[in-house]
């Protein structure tokens, strides 16, 4: 019989019995690792908490498709992965540095998203609070510019370490150099599939400047009776609209916004606005206008559609769930419907902001 002393001291890699374990498993069931809860396997999966770890798979497998996962809640899976799926599980957040108006905090790339948000709430740094409760690991977030409520990440992202996949080195990238824009940046294009986000340093505010206008988030403080801001006020808010109004991950599969807002010019948004007149838009910089997709689907007579168990949330349209059972080829299926019913009534092509695996 083992004792509990050897038990402790084994290294995790060292079975009771004394047998090696590959840290590599095979036909590997992704359902629990992606929020649209489909079934998917993957021919190789394995984790790493370290670079070395993650530098030893890349070497064991040169010749296989590699896909990093984070907390799989931007993805869809429309079939099963043949190739390696590596779970970032890079932990730790810390304050490296401050001075006396900012603190520079780094977290592990494999940290849960809302939980970076409450480590810096509970300290009073603010920035963050905005970005409250979107599903999703640290890690990941770049990649997409994750953004809600007038907030974006690259408001705050200071530099992050990257593995580089083909060079086998790891490189800091400042956010300059990520190319941070509307869901996009130099990892979605120019880098895609090379480089794995190992941590991100994000600079966060002693002294607060508040980001409470976008409409949504000044209704929602001022039914609280919200008087004086503060980050935990605008983070209850932004949570409570969340919960109320976007369907739980953990309960209906989705995966967040499905689509990206169209953005037209002043010309294009006007010529919408002839045909029809209550079309919404939001101005942005230098003469452009984003179009809420919401509205595009909506219009088209999506809201609430279901078919099977893949459908189009009642709240909130441009968010595709998967109400059970449905496949990842069936939500597919509904995008490729939405996209070409808003472009034959409205002319405009939607960009999908999931990840099509
Ligand atoms: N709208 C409709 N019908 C609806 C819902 C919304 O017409 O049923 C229109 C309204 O005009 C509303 C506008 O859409 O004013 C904007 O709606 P909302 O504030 O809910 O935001 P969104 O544009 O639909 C974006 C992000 C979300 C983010 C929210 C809040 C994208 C692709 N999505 O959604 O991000 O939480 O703003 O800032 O930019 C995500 O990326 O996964 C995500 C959830």
């Amino acid at each position: 019989m083992i004792s509990l002393v050897q038990l402790f001291i084994a290294p995790a890699y060292i079975a009771p019995n004394n047998l090696i374990m590959d840290p590599v498993s095979k036909d590997y069931s992704l359902k629990p690792y992606n929020s649209f809860h489909i079934e998917a396997n993957a021919r190789y999966y394995a984790d790493f908490s370290t670079v070395d770890e993650l530098a030893e798979l890349y070497n064991r497998f040169p010749q296989n498709r590699k896909l990093i996962l984070g907390g799989g809640t931007n993805l869809l899976f429309t079939k099963d992965f043949d190739g390696l799926v590596l779970k970032n599980e890079i932990k730790g957040m810390e304050l490296v540095s401050e001075d006396s108006q900012y603190v520079y905090v780094r977290a592990g790339g494999g940290e849960n998203w809302h939980g970076l948000v409450l480590y810096s709430l509970q300290r009073n740094w603010q920035g963050l609070e905005n970005l409250s409760l979107i599903p999703g690991s640290v890690g990941a977030a770049p990649i997409q510019n994750i953004g809600a409520y007038g907030v974006e990440l690259k408001d705050f992202l200071y530099e992050l370490e990257a593995f580089d996949t083909e060079e086998n080195k790891t490189f800091e990238f400042s956010v300059n150099d990520c190319e941070l824009s509307y869901r996009d940046s130099v990892f979605k294009n120019r880098y895609r599939n090379r480089f794995v986000i190992l941590n991100v340093t994000f600079r966060l505010n002693k002294i607060p400047k508040f980001h409470a206008s976008y409409d949504l988030l000044a209704e929602e403080l001022n039914s609280m009776g919200v008087e004086e801001l503060s980050a935990k006020k605008i983070s209850l808010a932004v949570i409570h609209i969340r919960t109320s109004r976007l369907p739980d991950p953990a309960i209906i599969g989705n995966a967040g916004s499905f689509f990206k807002n169209p953005v037209l010019s002043i010309l294009e948004y006007k010529n919408l606005k002839k045909i029809n007149p209550l079309a919404p838009g939001f101005p942005q910089t230098e003469g452009f206008v984003k179009l809420p997709a919401a509205w595009l689907i909506e219009q088209c007579g999506w809201k609430g559609y279901r078919l099977g168990d893949a459908g189009c949330h009642v709240n909130q349209p441009l968010v595709l769930v998967n109400y059970g059972k449905a496949s990842g080829r069936e939500i597919f299926e509904l995008s490729e419907k939405i996209l070409a019913s808003v472009k034959a009534a409205f002319g405009i092509v939607l960009e999908r902001e999931v990840n099509i695996i």
